[in-house]
């Protein structure tokens, strides 16, 4: 049984001050809730979450590091630093980041690796773009990046990764993807990991959507056979909208 996972992506949002009220008020909000949680955040307001969630089941995640133990990466954030400050969650290879950021399905699987020598889990992020999508190549995209991103990645380490499926198409663009182009792909994304691993693996990964979710079209997302959960970008800048999703 996979239990619904739900993470917000702050991205370049909120200051200290502003995730320390976030947390405030949704900590109340989330109480008592089954489904799981977890909020990736810049790295600035990461020590205040882990603070304010302290004792709460609420996650805490940041959005890129760096696959280094250390050294002359201007600018750049290292596992062991993340873990020092008690993150869960790292996101890995989002659209954002191989966009502007020269991300490659290589230097995603380096970051994954990295990852798993430490307690971190990494949520991956995959997905096509719109040219991509129209020309068929939705599919073969998506795979690819699996394939490339994963390599090289155990049965036993597999498991502790989340994949998030997000069309870049859908991204902030309030255009999201149908219930049935979500379930398919996360459906695809599956079979993939059956044919790289077994079922018994693919049984257990958490497979995310992500793509303008918000409160009126999180049910019929969740209701699709192979989505887990969602990967939310701007509905989860505000604790009531954020936690409306979680509450699917
Ligand atoms: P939006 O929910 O703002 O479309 O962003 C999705 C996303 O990129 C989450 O990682």
């Amino acid at each position: 049984m996979r239990i619904p996972f739900m993470a917000g992506n702050w991205k370049m949002f909120k200051t200290k001050a502003e995730a320390k009220a976030f947390a405030e008020e949704f900590k109340g909000l989330y109480e008592g809730t089954d489904v799981e949680t977890a909020i990736c955040a810049p790295f600035t307001t990461l020590e205040v979450l882990v603070e304010e969630f302290g004792g709460t089941k609420i996650g805490v995640g940041a959005q890129n590091v760096h696959f280094a133990d250390e050294g002359a990466y201007t600018g750049e954030i290292s596992v062991g630093m993340l873990e020092e400050i008690g993150v869960d969650f790292c996101i890995v290879g989002h659209s954002e980041r191989r966009q502007y950021f020269g991300e490659t399905d290589e230097t995603v699987n380096l970051k994954l690796k990295k990852l798993l020598t430490s307690s971190i889990r990494p949520i991956m992020c995959a997905g096509e773009s719109l040219e991509q999508r129209d020309a068929g190549k939705l599919f073969d995209v998506v795979k690819g990046q699996l394939i490339n991103g994963l390599e090289g990645i155990s049965r036993d380490d597999m498991i502790k990764i989340v994949v998030a499926y997000e069309p870049i198409w859908a991204i902030g663009t309030g255009r999201t993807a149908t219930p049935e182009q979500a379930g398919e792909m996360c459906a695809f994304i599956r079979n993939t990991l059956i044919e790289m691993y077994d079922e018994d693996v693919a049984d257990q990964v958490i497979i995310q959507y992500g793509g303008s979710v918000k409160p009126a079209n999180a049910t019929e997302i969740m209701n699709m056979e192979e989505i887990d959960g969602a990967l939310v970008g701007g509905a989860s800048l505000k604790a009531k909208d954020f936690m409306e999703i979680i509450d699917f």
